[in-house]
């Protein structure tokens, strides 16, 4: 019998053994869209829209991984709270991740997902492996976050021109304002006020 007849055979057979360590080719290769959906959206304008959100997803990928690595290695006085803030706000962007690979798909594109291909993507600067100071945390954190919310002002007007309004939505009300957000809470923790003294005003020579 030839080798492809016992095969065929064998693949064919019910049987409850799990068919392990499978591998086949792509059936979509990244970078590429569906070319008919009816979604009133013509493909090039699909291609455009969903290469500008891969990037979007995975800068947004790595804010969101600071946000884990600073609740974890965070140190000092203001440790309890920005423990919980870091993680608070880190929860928040692993819904925009969600949101954002969500909407690629559903435009027909492929969505990043990998770290290591998150990592040769994204726009923001690469952290050191170990701990830092506080202000340093929060200064990375913060230019993350302008990384990320320059691009969504560009993409915001690029997607309402081209009618996508679905994307103009999602990243103005959701990935936006979330990170404008977080902005303020963050940079309030860079003011630099007296903790238990108020500094008294100080009186020039010569002042009545
Ligand atoms: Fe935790």
């Amino acid at each position: 019998m030839a080798k492809k007849q016992i095969d065929a055979k064998t693949t064919d057979v019910i049987s409850a053994q799990p068919r392990l360590h499978q591998r086949a080719g792509e059936i979509q290769r990244y970078g590429t869209v569906n070319h008919l959906l009816p979604l009133e959206l013509e493909e090039p304008v699909r291609l455009e829209m969903t290469a500008q959100l891969n990037q979007l997803l995975a800068d947004t990928m790595t804010l969101r991984d600071l946000y884990k690595k600073s609740h974890w290695q965070v140190a000092g006085p203001t440790f309890y709270q920005l423990h919980l803030l870091y993680d608070k706000h880190y929860d928040e962007q692993v819904e925009l991740v969600d949101s954002i690979a969500e909407r690629i798909q559903l435009l027909g594109g492929v969505s990043i997902a990998m770290a290591a291909d998150v990592a040769e993507t994204t726009q923001i600067e690469r952290p050191p492996r170990g701990r830092e100071e506080v202000p340093v945390q929060l200064s990375r954190l913060l230019d993350a976050h302008q990384v990320i919310i320059r691009e969504v002002r560009t993409l915001a007007r690029r997607a309402s021109l081209l009618g996508d309004d679905g994307t103009n939505d999602l990243v103005v009300s959701e990935v936006l304002r979330t990170n404008e957000l977080q902005v303020w809470f963050l940079s309030e923790h860079l003011v630099n006020v007296p903790l238990i003294k108020a500094k008294e005003p100080t009186v020039t020579a010569g002042a009545a």
